[in-house]
């Protein structure tokens, strides 16, 4: 499952003979990226292939000699989104004929979407599923040299490459992927169809890189998987997710380490008090409810009850009455009734989350949930989905008034987009607070005063030292 180091070191050789057919010309890339922090992940290390093999890295897809698109195959809107944006660069292809285009990820890892884009998308180069990312650069090299188009998928379980080269959006937060993969075939969902199977990186591999990017001035790391609670229990001496959060916090520097997506299913007490004995774990759980009726659950194949998750977070509250607790909603799935949607609204009540990210539910090709009777109209759901996201912004509105003269340390992310004399950071919670000051200040922490709230957002005032 652990690509050996010799077909590593092969992708570098493809990686050198790139890198001469561009010696000498200025050969510009864009990758597109859709999707979660996995794929955000990805992408990263695709960047890194790419400025190996001599391509400068741009936003500009109009100024690119290669675009590499990586999807999304979670929601109907995920992969139309990343259709269309490949069907706008058609023209982009039409005005330079020796620009490539490519296509990875998630959506394309599906057998049906690579015929369509083989069909339909004549002027897409390459396709490869996301166990091939690591063999990016020889697809792109045959592809260079043979001109003809490369569709490369494979129906394994899933590989782990290490040593891959990485190029990090940011110089001061850092995804570390733990393991990749997913076990659980909620029935509603694509992921198990397009990731593989779970399966855990070496502790000692994870705790080098937390370790280099540390040391490198890295401010907050995020540990990533699809359910990080199962992490470890594949390796060949087991390790618990706990264990590995203990052994990343006792590492040197200054440092805040967050984590997701925990599976209520797995998660565990020892977990909850891991994080609130250890500082440098940041009081912010993300434990997706998706339903708050044990019928509806079941039917998702989540294995929890709606009490078995209000205990969850009745001990996480205990330990750390502080915690910001935040969660995935799908409204709408087969067979929800008027009275299930109510068991939701009612444990969204009683968690009172701090932020949720809610989704219609989607039909996806190939899962269980997709062939079930009663599939909901889409104008039920969306009025279940409007009431759901107006009762949250109630709770988050009023839990953010909370924060009013109250000091928050923020790790300064930049110039807001809205407003470019203002800052913009985020809190420990994750909330998002702008205030006015210096760039000097960006990847730094800054202690902020807090003046104004708002559903989404803070404001507040950098307090003097
Ligand atoms: N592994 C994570 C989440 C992965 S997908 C977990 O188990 O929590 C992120 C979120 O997308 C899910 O939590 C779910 O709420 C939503 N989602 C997944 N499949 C979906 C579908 N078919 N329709 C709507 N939402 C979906
Ligand atoms: Fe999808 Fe469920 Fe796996 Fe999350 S745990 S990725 S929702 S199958
Ligand atoms: Fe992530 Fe979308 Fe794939 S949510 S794992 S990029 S299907």
């Amino acid at each position: 499952m652990l690509i050996p180091q010799d077909e590593i070191a092969k992708q570098f050789n493809f990686m050198q003979a790139v890198a001469r057919l561009n010696e000498g010309k200025e050969k510009y890339a864009t990758v597109k990226t859709y999707g979660c922090q996995q794929n955000e992940a990805d992408s990263e290390r695709l960047a890194g292939m790419l400025v190996k093999m001599g391509y400068i890295l741009t936003e500009n897809e109009q100024a690119s000699d290669l675009i590499l698109v990586n999807t999304c195959a979670v929601r109907e809107h995920a992969e139309l989104k990343a259709l269309s944006i490949t069907g706008q660069y058609k023209h982009l292809k039409e005005k330079n004929r020796d620009l490539l285009i490519g296509m990875c990820g998630c959506m394309v890892s599906q057998e049906h979407r690579k015929e369509d884009v083989k069909n339909k998308y004549p002027y897409v180069d390459f396709v490869f599923g996301t166990s091939m990312l690591y063999k990016f650069p020889e697809i792109l090299y045959t592809k260079i040299r043979s001109g003809k188009r490369q569709f490369c998928l494979d129906d394994s379980e899933g590989n782990i490459a290490e040593g891959l080269p990485v190029a990090r959006e940011s110089r001061f937060k850092a995804w570390v992927s733990i393991m990749y993969g997913c076990n659980n075939f909620c029935t509603y969902c694509i992921v198990p169809y397009v990731r593989g199977r779970e399966r855990s990186r070496e502790p000692d591999a994870i705790l080098e890189e937390v370790r280099l990017l540390v040391k490198d001035g890295v401010k907050e790391i995020t540990l990533l998987g699809q359910n990080v609670n199962s992490y470890g229990k594949d390796l060949p001496s087991p390790v618990s997710f706990a264990e590995l959060l203990d052994r990343i916090c006792a590492l040197e520097g200054d440092f805040t380490v967050r984590f997701m997506t925990s599976h209520p299913k797995d998660a565990t007490k020892e977990l909850i008090d891991v994080m609130a004995e250890n500082q440098k774990i940041a009081k912010a759980f993300h434990l997706p409810l998706q339903s708050g009726s044990d019928r509806i659950l079941s039917l998702m194949n989540r294995h929890y009850t709606a009490e078995h998750y209000l205990g969850l977070v009745d001990y996480m509250r205990k330990k750390m009455p502080d915690i910001a607790l935040t969660s995935d909603i799908i409204v709408g799935f087969p067979g929800e009734t008027e009275e299930d949607f109510q068991k939701t609204l009612e444990v969204l009540g009683k968690a009172e989350y701090d932020n949720i990210y809610s989704f219609i539910y989607s039909r996806r090709v190939g899962t269980p949930a997709a062939s079930m009777p009663d599939q909901i109209p889409p104008e039920v759901s969306r009025e279940r989905f409007a009431r759901l996201i107006d009762r949250q912004m109630e709770i988050s509105n009023r839990k953010n008034k909370d924060y009013t003269g109250t000091l928050l340390r923020v790790l300064v992310e930049g110039r807001s987009k809205t407003d470019e004399t203002k800052l913009t950071g985020r809190s420990e919670k994750n909330r998002l607070v702008h205030f006015e000051g210096d760039d000097a200040l960006i990847g730094t922490y800054a202690d902020v005063l807090i003046t104004k709230t708002e559903t989404f957002a803070l404001f507040g005032e950098l307090k003097k030292n």
